[in-house]
This record gives structure tokens, C-alpha cells and sequence, in this order.
């Protein structure tokens, strides 16, 4: 059989063969066929609109690969560091280029005094993810610099700061929500442990770690580094395509990692689980959510058709952290719900599974961070994905501006009507 589609214009009778190719076909051969035709496609749902060597999602089987390499190993044995390197370069590093790696981001947490005034303009009840956002954002005022995106090194320079001060605003959006003084990096921590330092450190000198629970975080982060074209990191690759700064992008793509449907869903999860209340009453909210009163939050996913690999991972990580801090009491409503759904036709028939936000949440929760925290937890790591994605489409030379077509249902041409003249006006 070849590999090759042949569409047919019925209008004209033209027709064009063009190469199926990793299961894509260029959209180019539409417009030799018809200049002014377009592929209708709300939300992407059939459209690869870039190549990219980075993550392989393969969502009929499960499987989740950075650059290759299975997320169950890269959980099991590397670090999250390690794994932003995999991500930005391409290569896991050598032992030289991992320690060089690890010192420049460590160097690079402090942010300025001026961020810290920044973040006092917030009301005093912000959302930390709004804080992260702004904050991310106002970064680019203060590396002026950023701007050169052709220029490799200050290009570099730039994702070294991003990663390391992610977990700094993070922590600061959050002493500033309780109240508290910021707490500032302390470099002879790993990456994981400082960021649980600048959070939680109250009046003891040092931050108490515990290594447990920085290795169940530091497992969260590499499991949400990556995750191919979502809709953050759809955003990412669009504000870059403008040729915007690194910092502006970044914003952009945390503002769209911020709705329900996508990084706030592990907040929505606790929310869900606590109206439930009771194991007893999972049975009735399953039935609402079928009625369409709502979504079992945390389950499905636009291209896993399958358990999402990652939330299977979390499950068996939020174990060894319950072990510590003692089990979460929305947990057993959690796993009836999982029992309850993965055995409902409903939920059997769409293919709707347990995603990476289904349990992330209680892990969360059990480790003392706020609510308001969780999608934040989600924007630290993923911040190596959207700049791995920023790097490879600044290198792509297939890559314009974004800028989609529309399928126009407005009105056709019509004469302006003098405002005294105009009978009705909109509603
Ligand atoms: N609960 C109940 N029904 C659902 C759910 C759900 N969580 N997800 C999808 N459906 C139903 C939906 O009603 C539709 O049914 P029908 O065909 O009868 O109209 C069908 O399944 C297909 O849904 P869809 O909305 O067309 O699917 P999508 O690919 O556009 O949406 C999704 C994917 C993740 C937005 C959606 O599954 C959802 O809203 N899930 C809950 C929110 C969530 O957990 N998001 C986190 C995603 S993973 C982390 C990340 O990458 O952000």
C-alpha cells in the first residue's frame, strides 16, 4: 500500500497526491489544489503544526518518552535538573556537563530586590498562579537583553534564569498569600529542597528537609516537564513565533496552563472530591457527571485513550509519601471514584482514564501546599518544556508567525446606518 493520500476537489476535478509521513500529510497540498481552501479544525484536533524531536506522546498505548527515553525510567532513576537538560539539549549530560548544568542554574535563583515590591502591589488575597504570572512576565523588564533571541549564549542565558527562579517567585507568591516574609534561595540545596525551603521555612534556621518528600516532588516535576503540544505550550510556541522575549512567552504560556481544563485541574480535583465528601456518595456524583452536570475532573485526556502513564506513577509515589505524612482522607473517595468510573460504560466507551492531575493533587495536599499552589506546581517544571519548545521552533526554518485561518459566518457587506436612523441595536 503507498503511503500517500490523494484528495480530490469535486468542484474542479483536481486532484494531488502528497506523502503521508509519520502519519502527517502537508497542509501546503491543500493549497495547490485551492489557494483560498482551508482545513476547518477547532482546536487542533487533526493538526500537527510543527515537528518536533522533544516528547512522543502515544496515547492509544500509554506511552510517554522525553527524547526517547520512557518516563517510568527517567521517574525511577533521574532527577528533575537532569531531566530539564534532556529536554533543553537534546542529550542526557556527562557527569561535567550535569555538575556545570546544576551550578548555573543554582546561581542563577536569587531574583531582584525589585520583584519582591513587585509582588507587595498584589492585593492581599492574589491567586499565587496570578502572582507567577505577572511575575514571570515583569522578568522581562529586568533582562532587557532577552530581546537578542538570535544570539545562542543570551538565548542560553535566559532559559538558565527561568529555570532557576521559577521555584523562587513560586515560593514568594506564596509567603506573600500567608503572609509570611519571603524567604530567599539557599544554594547549598538541590533544587527540590530549596524550593521546600523558601516555602516552608518559619523560624528555624535552616529548612528541616525531609528526603522523601523532595524526591516525591522532585518526581512530580519530571513527570510534568513535558507533554508535546498542549495547550501551554501551544501558547509558548505562539507568542515565540512573534520573535517576543523568553519571559513574555513564558507568561503567556503559565496564563494558559492556569484554566480548569488544563494545569488547574489538580486544584479542581480537591475541589470535586471535597463536594463529594464521602465514599458513599461517589455512585450519585458519577451519575450527575454522566447527566452532563459537570466533569469527573483529573480523568481524560485529549490524546491519551489509555491509563495516562504518568498518573500510574503518582499513584505509586503518592504511597511512599502517605507513608510519611499519613494518608490523605480524600484518597478513598479518590480510588472509588477511579473503581466506580473505570468500570462505567460511560466512562468506558469515551475512553476517559485517570490523568496526571488525578492524584498529583492529594500528594500535594498531604505535603502541606495549598490549594492555590497546585497549578503552580505545575508551571515550575513544565517551564523546561515550553523553553525546550521555544529553542527547537527559533531553530525551525518551517516556522512563521502563527497565524491561523477562519472559516468567516459573519454578515455579508452592508451600508452603515446614521446612529439616529438605526431602528433596533444589538441586544
Ligand atoms: N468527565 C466526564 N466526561 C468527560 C470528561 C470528564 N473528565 N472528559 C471528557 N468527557 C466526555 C465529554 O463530555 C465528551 O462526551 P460526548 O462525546 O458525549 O459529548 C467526550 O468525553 C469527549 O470529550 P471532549 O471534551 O471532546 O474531549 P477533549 O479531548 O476536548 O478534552 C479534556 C480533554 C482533558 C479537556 C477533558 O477530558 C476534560 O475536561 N477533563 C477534565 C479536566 C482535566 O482533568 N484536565 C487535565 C488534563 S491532563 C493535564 C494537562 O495536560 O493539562
Amino acid at each position: 500500500m503507498p503511503d500517500t493520500i490523494t484528495i480530490t476537489d469535486d468542484r474542479t476535478g483536481k486532484s494531488l497526491t502528497v506523502p503521508i509521513e509519520r502519519g502527517t500529510f502537508p497542509s501546503s497540498a491543500l493549497r495547490e489544489l485551492d489557494p483560498s481552501l482551508f482545513l476547518y479544525d477547532p482546536a487542533f484536533m487533526s493538526t500537527a503544526s510543527c515537528a518536533s524531536a522533544i516528547t512522543l506522546v502515544d496515547g492509544d498505548n500509554g506511552i510517554l518518552r522525553y527524547r526517547g527515553y520512557p518516563i517510568e525510567q527517567l521517574a525511577e532513576s533521574s532527577s528533575y535538573l537532569e531531566v530539564a537538560y534532556l529536554l533543553i539539549h537534546g542529550e542526557l549530560p556527562s557527569q561535567e556537563q550535569y555538575d556545570r548544568w546544576v551550578h548555573d542554574v543554582t546561581v542563577h535563583t536569587y531574583v531582584h530586590e525589585k520583584i519582591k515590591q513587585f509582588i507587595d502591589g498584589f492585593h492581599y488575597d492574589a491567586h499565587p498562579m496570578g502572582v507567577l504570572v505577572g511575575t514571570v512576565g515583569a522578568l522581562s523588564t529586568f533582562y532587557p537583553e532577552a530581546k537578542e533571541i538570535f544570539d545562542p549564549d543570551c538565548r542560553m542565558k535566559q532559559v538558565v534564569r527561568l529555570i532557576a527562579k521559577m521555584p523562587t517567585l513560586a515560593a514568594f507568591a506564596h509567603r506573600y498569600s500567608v503572609g509570611q516574609p519571603f524567604v530567599y534561595p539557599n544554594n547549598d540545596l538541590d533544587y527540590t529542597t530549596n524550593f521546600l525551603s523558601m516555602m516552608y521555612q518559619v523560624v528555624e534556621p535552616q529548612y528541616a528537609e525531609n528526603p522523601v518528600l523532595a524526591r516525591a516532588l522532585d518526581i512530580l516535576f519530571i513527570l510534568h516537564a513535558d507533554h508535546e503540544q498542549n495547550c501551554s505550550t501551544t501558547a509558548m510556541r505562539t507568542i515565540g513565533s512573534s520573535q517576543a522575549d523568553p519571559y513574555s512567552a513564558t507568561a503567556g504560556a503559565a496564563a494558559a496552563l492556569y484554566g480548569p481544563l488544563h494545569g488547574g485541574a489538580n486544584e479542581a480535583v480537591i475541589h470535586m472530591l471535597k463536594r463529594i465528601g464521602s465514599v458513599d456518595q461517589v455512585p450519585a456524583f458519577v451519575e450527575a457527571v454522566k447527566r452532563g452536570e459537570g466533569r469527573l475532573m483529573g480523568f481524560g485526556h485529549r490524546v491519551y485513550k489509555s491509563y495516562d502513564p504518568r498518573a500510574r506513577i503518582v499513584k505509586a509515589t503518592a504511597d511512599r509519601v502517605f507513608e510519611i505524612t499519613g494518608s490523605n482522607p480524600l484518597l478513598d473517595i479518590a480510588l472509588e471514584l477511579e473503581s466506580v468510573a473505570l468500570n462505567d460504560d460511560y466512562f468506558i466507551g469515551r475512553k476517559l482514564y485517570p490523568n496526571v492531575d488525578f492524584y498529583s493533587g492529594l500528594i500535594y495536599q498531604a505535603m502541606g501546599f495549598p490549594m492555590e499552589m497546585f497549578t503552580v506546581l505545575f508551571a515550575i517544571p513544565r517551564t523546561a518544556g515550553w523553553l525546550a519548545h521555544w529553542l527547537e521552533l527559533l531553530a525551525d526554518n518551517e516556522q512563521r508567525i502563527a497565524r491561523p485561518r477562519q472559516k468567516y459566518i459573519g454578515p455579508d457587506e452592508r451600508e452603515y446606518v446614521e446612529l439616529p436612523k438605526r431602528e433596533t441595536g444589538a441586544s
